[in-house]
């Protein structure tokens, strides 16, 4: 694919072995591959972080798949995307008041990726949202919004979105025939700001974000790929501390 431009991938499942995402360094390295090739040059490694462990542990398991992956790719020698570390953080009821939460957050950044409920968003969650921004200054970024949208009222989207919070939605949202129009109404409409691929493995869920910003540009969206990309990578500076 040839691409003219430079984008940040705000959501990946790319480290070796942590959840769903790549079972391999092999896998890892094929991933960041395709990403560079799609015009990719920063992406963000943000596993599922559920509280069925300590965020302390981890952090730790993070660390390791992050050191076997740099590791192989001293050896590779091609050039791949910088990588920076956090986490795709499952909500869980009182998650707003949790301790340790910051430590969660994308590299040394004040933002979250949050996965909320895919059932409808109880008064709690919006409560819980709220005190994440409120009290503990973290910017929750709402992972692939697509996802939970359509269980949502307008009220409580409306609650959720008037906070302080970004919102991302997956590139394969605008590849697939039956939601692209929506996708693009959305970014129009400014209810989500960041793109990011969600990408597991290089199988059913392959890195796709140059396909989604070529679609964009086709529909004339130019300055929504800029805008994104904008914002996608200045996040990046501050969590990689540029
Ligand atoms: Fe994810």
């Amino acid at each position: 694919m040839v691409v003219n431009q430079e984008f940040c991938d705000m959501h990946s499942h790319l480290l070796p072995g942590m959840d769903d995402g790549c079972k391999s360094v092999e896998e890892s390295v094929r991933v960041l591959r395709s990403s560079y090739d799609q015009g990719v040059r920063q992406i963000f490694a943000t596993p599922h972080y559920y509280p069925v462990e300590t965020v302390d542990t981890f952090l730790k398991r993070r660390e390791a798949a992050m050191q076997a992956l740099s590791k192989r790719l001293e050896q590779v020698e091609l050039p791949v995307p910088q990588i920076c570390l956090g986490a795709e953080v499952a909500y869980r009821p009182g998650i707003g008041y949790q301790e340790d939460l910051e430590k969660l957050c994308l590299g040394k950044s004040r933002y979250m990726l949050l996965e909320m409920p895919s059932s409808p968003w109880s008064d709690e969650v919006v409560r819980s949202v709220r005190n994440m921004c409120s009290t503990k200054g973290i910017i929750p970024i709402i992972a692939h919004i697509e996802h939970c949208m359509p269980m949502q009222s307008r009220d409580v989207l409306m609650r959720i979105l008037e906070q302080d919070v970004l919102v991302q939605m997956n590139a394969g949202y605008l590849l697939r025939f039956s939601s692209r129009g929506n996708g693009r109404r959305l970014l129009k409409n400014g209810v989500v700001q960041l793109l990011g691929t969600d990408c597991h493995n290089m199988t059913s869920r392959k890195p796709n974000m140059g396909l989604a910003m070529a679609y964009l540009e086709k529909k004339g969206m130019t300055r929504t790929v800029r805008e994104i990309t904008a914002l996608s990578q200045s996040i990046f500076r501050e969590a990689f501390g540029e």
